[in-house]
């Protein structure tokens, strides 16, 4: 479906009061299947010595690394519980792997142009936004039995402008479902502020989270007022950056493959220490 023009009048509405916006069959089922094969195939392409740099003792330093140069490169992430004590996979390279970050939507040819149809940036304009700046996509796997939870948090702490600007387009390539790991959301919750921001640390490596104001999230329940957003593939789910969201583990037998792309308006100021580095 196209969305050349943006949103409608009556979605944005839904969208400004809840936070949140579903919009099915955005994507051809087509286009899901191809994005899904792209992403094995660079999967299965990952070097095997890659793998091995996750494994040894200095884990905590090079993720640091692997992670903080990801702005601008197709980098792989493991699932915390890939890795058996030993250093080795417990199980295959392609099953164990959380996701790939942080910028497919720039690095690789056959996501680069899903990520800049100018249909999604006519969306991301219809909500507000006046230079929208595409800055980051994360190709999320949530693997069978192995996929972990992604806790409760505000995609702003992550992304932080003044003053608040960032959303996100969160795509179901595959059946999102209460069994395989759906998100969650809070509807209105992006009225409330921004708890903290993750920042690289000054002078050193390493990253942190500044707090910038002491409410806590409200507690995550897998019941109201939380919302679960079930998503059949094709489906895109826009996310305001101030909105609590989490995900669950998945320990179903079924695969919950999503793509998510991130924008922030270059109206507003990005600071230089966001741990996302911007050329
Ligand atoms: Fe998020």
């Amino acid at each position: 479906m196209m969305r050349e023009s943006g949103l409608s009048a009556a979605e944005l509405d839904q969208f400004r009061r809840d936070g949140y916006l579903v919009v099915p069959d955005l994507v051809s089922r087509d286009t899901c299947a191809s994005l899904v094969e792209r992403a094995r195939n660079l999967v299965d392409a990952l070097d095997p010595s890659v793998v091995s740099i996750f494994s040894t003792q200095e884990q905590t330093r090079t993720s640091d690394d692997h992670f903080l140069g990801s702005g601008d490169k197709v980098r792989f992430f493991f699932e915390e519980e890939a890795f058996l004590p030993d250093g080795s996979l417990r199980q295959a390279k392609a099953d164990s792997i959380n996701k790939i970050g942080h910028a497919l939507h720039s690095q690789d040819p056959v996501f680069e142009p899903f990520s800049t149809q100018r249909s999604f940036l006519a969306i991301i304009s219809s909500l507000g936004q006046k230079k929208p700046a595409l800055v980051q996509s994360m190709y999320i796997f949530k693997n069978p039995h192995i996929g972990g939870d992604v806790a409760c948090h505000q995609d702003a702490t992550f992304l932080y402008t003044e003053p608040t600007s960032v959303l996100g387009l969160w795509f179901a390539l595959e059946d999102a479902t209460l069994d395989n790991g759906c998100l969650w959301a809070l509807p209105g919750g992006h009225h409330e502020p921004l708890r903290k921001r993750f920042v690289r640390n000054s002078g050193g490596s390493g990253t942190s989270f500044l707090p910038l104001d002491p409410q806590p999230l409200p507690p995550v329940t897998t019941a109201a007022p939380w919302v679960p957003l079930e998503a059949k593939a094709g489906t895109l789910v826009v996310l305001h950056g101030l909105l609590p969201h989490f995900s669950c583990a998945n320990r179903s037998p079924r695969s919950r493959h999503a793509y998510s792309l991130h924008y922030v308006d270059d109206a507003c100021r990005y600071p230089t220490d966001n741990w996302l580095q911007r050329n």
